[in-house]
């Protein structure tokens, strides 16, 4: 089956099920103009973020990787009223034009942009000790995914969820000869995921606009009553 066949089919769901969006495109077309690499989830991705955040009632969402806020206006949008997302992001630059398309969506108050390395700003997450989270996505540099999977469960509440997006990287996860440090992140990752006996966990492949990958969904054991 072709990648045009795959694209094809994204258009026919963004099409019918997902329509034009005013705030959403023009996130996309402000990270284009700045330069950020076209890399967001899918418009079809980012309403499965939405329908999942929906489906578990997150309240509090912690994003790892804002890029241009494409998939933090999904994720918030999924947000009650009095709920929050924090979204980390490495650059500054980025931050900024995650920020206004943020702004512009009429998002501000529910979504806090914390610019820097991620593993500082999750360590400062968990020395602040605050309300822990209903959901984590991590979307963020791929060789450093398994650490911060680590810290996201020590931020996690019992019976919350993580998602990570790209864990299959057009399938080289389960090449051995694959160098690249990302996918070598991914391959650390499942392997960090298998020894945890209270994470119940799957891995989907996609196909799509932004070719070959796939997600992790991971579900934290709720506390024995
Ligand atoms: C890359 C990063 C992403 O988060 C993604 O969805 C696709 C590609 C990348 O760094 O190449
Ligand atoms: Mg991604």
């Amino acid at each position: 089956m072709s990648e045009q066949r795959w694209n094809d089919v994204d258009a026919y769901v963004e099409d019918l099920l997902i329509g034009p969006d005013e705030a959403l495109d023009a996130a996309l077309r402000a990270s284009a103009a700045a330069g950020l690499p076209p890399i967001a989830v899918t418009p079809a991705q980012g309403k499965l973020l939405y329908l999942l955040a929906r489906i578990h009632h997150a309240s509090r969402i912690l994003e790892l990787g804002t890029l241009g806020g494409y998939s933090s206006i999904w994720l918030a949008r999924a947000l009650p009223s009095g709920g929050r997302l924090i979204t980390i992001e490495l650059y500054a630059r980025y931050a900024e034009v995650a920020s206004a398309s943020i702004e512009h969506a009429g998002l501000s108050a529910m979504v806090e942009v914390r610019v820097g390395p991620a593993l500082e700003s999750l360590e400062q997450l968990i020395a602040e000790g605050g309300e822990s989270f209903d959901l984590v996505f991590i979307d963020a540099d791929k060789e450093r995914t398994p650490e911060y999977f680590e810290q996201a469960l020590q931020l996690t509440r019992p019976g919350g969820a993580i998602v990570v997006d790209n864990v299959v990287r057009d399938g080289a996860l389960v090449d051995p000869d694959s160098g690249d440090p990302g996918v070598e992140g991914m391959r650390r990752f499942h392997q960090a995921l298998a020894r945890e006996s209270h994470v119940s966990a799957t891995t989907i492949q996609t196909v799509g606009a932004k070719g070959y990958d796939g997600f992790t969904l991971a579900l934290i054991d709720p506390v024995q009553e």
